[in-house]
């Protein structure tokens, strides 16, 4: 063959292979495409080889064109495979099933429950007033539970405590242990173990066999304060108080506060605030009820009876108590209605706080 028709020849190949390109519109076609041309057996790999036994200076010449068809039918390839794949993504995009411009998956963020987070909240207002806060054994004996908080045995104030006992019986038949109805026994530990003058809280759980509902729980978080000094009265009791209840609730909160009875005070107290939604109007409202008021803890000055059960002389130390329920100031704060909620570890609940 001459070498005009060798540069023919290879025109026409060069003509046909982009022909045959254009027409391949699926990856497996373009696939055949380049076995054909310019696979170990394809055509342009044939007339590459076919170059050998030609005269050197025409080896040269038609050398130089078949690198030049190669060029250019691997140009070609490569943009048909780029345009096969840009094509696949539009039909994807086209689709739905990939959207560029959705921002990306949150990481799920963990936060405080909202229990602790009250609590944590009850705290910093109190210490911000020198309490100091400590914890306590949430499996208590009788005598703290109840004896030394002048609650004595057969006595009916014991039936304001619906107790969950331990299941240990002693040498007299009895049982001593209990799951602590409320945090008041830490009262007379920190007494026994401390000398006045006392400022503390006690946060913690407390138990009682309570059949369940929207307001009861078995399980459930009381902080309880104490503070023991000389000369303390009930204005010491009523200023701490009214501060506290403006710091969680509002500075134009206002306070009532009513007799009430809790064997381990005398006087007892239980104190209200005007309620923040309505703002103590009371009719209609909610929260309160319909009152204007809500109450949120009990109080009182420490009875003597349970000073001098320490060991404390009452005629030189007096002092006073408060409980409350963390919860529910909890579902007062932020309007929850259910103290089920808190346990229920629903993640649509705990995770609007
Ligand atoms: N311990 C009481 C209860 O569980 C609450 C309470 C009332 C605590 C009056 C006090 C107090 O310290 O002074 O119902």
């Amino acid at each position: 063959m001459t070498t005009d028709n060798l540069l023919r020849n290879l025109e026409e190949l060069q003509a046909k292979a982009l022909d045959d390109l254009k027409a391949s519109s699926s990856q497996e076609a373009v696939e055949q495409w380049r076995v054909a041309y310019m696979g170990r057996r394809g055509e342009l790999t044939q007339v590459l080889r076919g170059l050998a036994p030609l005269a050197p200076e025409e080896r040269r010449i038609v050398g130089a064109a078949a690198n030049k068809v190669k060029a250019l039918l691997e140009e070609g390839l490569a943009g048909a495979e780029d345009a096969i794949k840009s094509a696949a993504l539009q039909a994807m995009a086209e689709q739905g099933r990939i959207d560029v411009t959705l921002p990306g998956r949150p990481v799920p963020l963990g936060r405080l429950h909202p229990t602790t987070q009250i609590l944590r909240e009850i705290c910093a207002a109190f210490v911000s007033m020198g309490f100091q806060v400590v914890e306590g054994p949430e499996v208590e004996w009788d005598h703290y539970n109840f004896e030394m908080l002048n609650i004595p045995k057969d006595h009916p104030a014991r039936d304001m405590w619906d107790t969950l006992w331990v299941d240990h019986v002693d040498e007299q038949g009895e049982r001593p242990m209990l799951l602590r109805t409320h945090t008041s026994p830490m009262q007379i530990h920190t007494m026994e173990n401390t000398e006045p003058p006392i400022r503390v809280l006690v946060p913690g759980k407390c138990y009682r066999y309570e059949a369940t509902d929207a307001t009861h729980e078995s399980q459930f978080y009381q902080v309880e304060g104490l503070a023991v000094d000389e000369g303390i009265t009930f204005a010491d009791l009523k200023g701490t108080l009214y501060e506290f209840a403006r710091l969680l609730f509002g500075a134009d909160r206002k306070v009532r506060f009513r007799v009430d009875y809790f064997p381990f005070v005398e006087p007892g107290a239980e104190m209200a605030i005007d309620c923040f939604a309505c703002k103590g109007e009371g009719v209609g409202c909610r929260v309160c009820k319909g009152t204007g008021w809500i109450e949120i803890m009990g109080a009182g000055m420490v009875n003597p009876k349970v000073l001098e059960g320490v060991g404390y002389d009452s005629s030189k130390y007096t002092g006073f108590a408060f409980g409350m329920g963390a919860e529910r100031i909890a579902m007062l704060k932020y309007g929850i209605e259910d103290i089920r909620l808190f346990h229920n570890n629903d993640l649509r609940f705990l995770g609007q706080f």
